[in-house]
Parts: structure tokens; C-alpha cells; sequence
């Protein structure tokens, strides 16, 4: 689905720009262009935004709550 008309930007870039490190709205602007031209698409790319970075963190997670994770950082 497109997020921002004006720009072409899909819920995939923002999704592969949160992979990369964007967290903010800003990030989407310097990155993707989004809200730099008519602004209608702000309040839809910053809802895709935290999506994607709950996403991005549950999964960050779920690799720390492996079991073996108290014995690799013995190991480290
Ligand atoms: S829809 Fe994003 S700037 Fe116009």
C-alpha cells in the first residue's frame, strides 16, 4: 500500500528504512522524502512507522528471550 503518493513510498520502505535504523518520523522525511511535499501522508507514515518499529523490536526481543541467552553471554 502506498503511504505517500508524493513520493511513491510503500509501507515496504518504510519497513525496510525501520530495518536500517529510522525510528522517527525525521528519519522518514531524510530518508524516504515522506511529508516534504503536500503533508497528507504524516499521520499514515507515522502509524506504518511505529508499526514496523514494534515489529522491529518484538522480534529483537524474542531473540533475547531465547533460553540459551544467559549461556552465550557467559560464553562472550
Ligand atoms: S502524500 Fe506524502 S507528501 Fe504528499
Amino acid at each position: 500500500m502506498y503511504v505517500c503518493i508524493c513520493r511513491a513510498v510503500t509501507e515496504k520502505h518504510i519497513e525496510t528504512a525501520v530495518q536500517g535504523g529510522a525510528r522517527r518520523l525525521r528519519d522518514l522525511r531524510q530518508q524516504l522524502g515522506v511529508t516534504e511535499e503536500c503533508g497528507r501522508c504524516a499521520q499514515c507514515a507515522k502509524q506504518c512507522l511505529d508499526g514496523a518499529v514494534e515489529q522491529a523490536c518484538a522480534s529483537a526481543c524474542s531473540s533475547v528471550a531465547d533460553p540459551a541467552y544467559p549461556q552465550l553471554l557467559i560464553a562472550a
